[in-house]
């Protein structure tokens, strides 16, 4: 069991000196330190000393714990996030603190997955601290008994992620994966998820593995529906939720699914090469009455070389902990542990159900700027059933609406927003129904280190770009 404090380092450590006086000003004793808790926020940028509220100030303070350059707007969190101050300082002193002292991590990191998971909403044994989405994704598809012929039924708006393990799962072993095709834009709901799903599903169907949401579209496709649907098949669902840590305040369990693999350094903000990775472990007949599927740990230096596992438990109670023996490979880093746990901490002392509002908050602002200027039409995200949205944004900049099919013009789009207006973001391209050709529309990531006045002027700069490159 590896021991991290998630003390903060000397940076931090005056910091931390500090917020006693923070403290002090917020509950009125003698500030000695500051004479305001704006003040305070300001000099101190640590979760802990965040002002109370929900108001500007208090995101104005959220701003103010991370580190990026302030000569960007950046918004494409989708991408890669970006670690705040203290997680930063975490990292970097632990790792000297094992490099001064030769220290070894043969940890199944167990302090660490408890608080995450505590976060998450399901249970220590449930939780992998994995290397990224696409790692989970790889141990998911490598880890199920896959036969011959045995169909996954998935979209044809997955990512490489998942696709190169289901690739892999084809070409190793003959495995079937068809796609159904998915809806772009805002005249969409989320029963037409389900009813395309169900469409699908044959004799042959083993899994049913979708990005919620999808990366493409920024569709969050509804998981528990989609759960409730494969458990009435007998599936195994598997949930590409690369965008769900530190976006979406979901409970891991209550989503009913069998697996989810997601980042930890894009939404969540942990130190780079970190994932997520849910894997339902006992059986809660409220959310998923099925039995667990047969999965191994495949890669693992934990897994006992002699006498095997018992068999995956029927009831409420594991019967081992699948999560350690996936956690506990060879030597680890007990810096990006605690930096991770950290990057946690800061989430759980905001709320993540905070975040979540006022993340969708933001794009929902954001699609509503986009259809005044644009029209609804040029929005590829789907906007007004609350069930399928999430806070990506996919749009067509351009003035001639045909323009979206230009990869060159679509690049050129991204690299102009950034060298002329000093804003990052990206574009994706993606099938769309009755379209011969790829549309490749931009997509603007919102968070929680974002003002409202950033979403406006994203707006701008773009209506201001698309009129230059009319
Ligand atoms: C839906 C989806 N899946 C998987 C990935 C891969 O993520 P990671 O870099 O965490 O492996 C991404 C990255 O953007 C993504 O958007």
């Amino acid at each position: 069991m590896s021991k991290l404090s998630s003390r903060p380092s000397n940076v931090s450590r005056r910091g931390f000196l500090r917020f006693a006086g923070a403290g002090a000003a917020v509950t009125g004793l003698s500030a000695t330190a500051f004479s305001t808790v704006a003040e305070a926020a300001e000099q101190t940028p640590l979760a802990a000393n965040l002002p109370p509220g929900n108001d500007d100030a208090y995101w104005r303070a959220v701003e103010r714990l991370f580190t990026l350059d302030k000569r960007v707007l950046f918004m494409n969190v989708g991408t890669v996030g970006s670690p705040p101050r203290e997680v930063l300082d975490t990292v970097d002193r632990v790792h000297r603190e094992v490099a001064a002292g030769a220290q070894s991590a043969y940890s199944d990191f167990a302090d660490v997955r408890a608080l995450a998971a505590a976060g998450y909403g399901c249970d220590p044994d449930e939780l992998v601290v994995s290397h990224n989405t696409s790692d989970g994704m790889s141990k998911i598809l490598a880890g199920l008994n896959l036969r011959e012929g045995d169909e996954i039924l998935t979209t044809n708006h997955e990512h490489t992620g998942g696709n190169v393990p289901m690739a892999l799962a084809r070409d190793r072993h003959g495995v079937v994966i068809k796609r159904i095709e998915l809806p772009v834009g805002n005249d969409q709901h989320a029963e037409d998820y389900v009813a395309a799903f169900e469409r699908a599903i044959t004799s042959r169907t083993k899994v049913m593995l979708f990005s919620a949401p999808t990366y493409k579209t920024g569709t969050m496709l509804p998981i528990q529906l989609l759960a409730k649907l494969a458990q009435e098949h007998g599936l195994t669902t598997v949930v590409d939720g690369a965008h769900i840590p530190g976006m979406m305040a979901y409970n891991f369990h209550e989503l009913g699914v069998d697996f989810l693999a997601g980042s930890a350094a894009k939404w969540q903000c942990g130190p780079g090469g970190t994932g997520m990775l849910y894997i339902r472990n006992k059986v809660l007949s409220q959310y998923n009455p099925n039995p667990l599927p047969e999965f191994w740990p495949v890669v693992s230096s934990s897994y006992p070389s002699e006498g095997g596992v018992p068999p995956r438990t029927g009831g409420s109670k594991e019967s081992y902990n699948i999560a350690a023996y996936l956690q506990s490979v060879g030597n680890g880093s007990l810096a990006i542990m605690a930096g991770v746990r950290s990057a946690c901490e800061v989430w759980d002392r905001i709320g993540r159900k905070r975040i979540q509002d006022y993340v969708l908050g933001h794009s929902a602002y954001l699609k509503e700027l986009l259809a005044e200027r644009w029209g609804v039409g040029s929005l590829y995200s789907p906007k007004d059933d609350p069930r399928l949205v999430c806070a990506l944004t996919s749009f067509n900049p351009f003035r001639n609406p045909a323009d979206v099919l230009d990869h060159a013009k679509s690049d050129q789009f991204v690299a102009r927003m950034k060298d002329e207006y000093g804003i990052v973001i990206r574009n994706v391209d993606f099938p769309v129904i009755g379209s011969a050709k790829a549309h490749v529309p931009v997509r603007i990531s919102t968070h929680l280190f974002h003002q409202r006045e950033d979403v406006e002027r994203v707006v701008d700069a773009m209506w201001d770009l698309a009129g230059k490159m009319a």
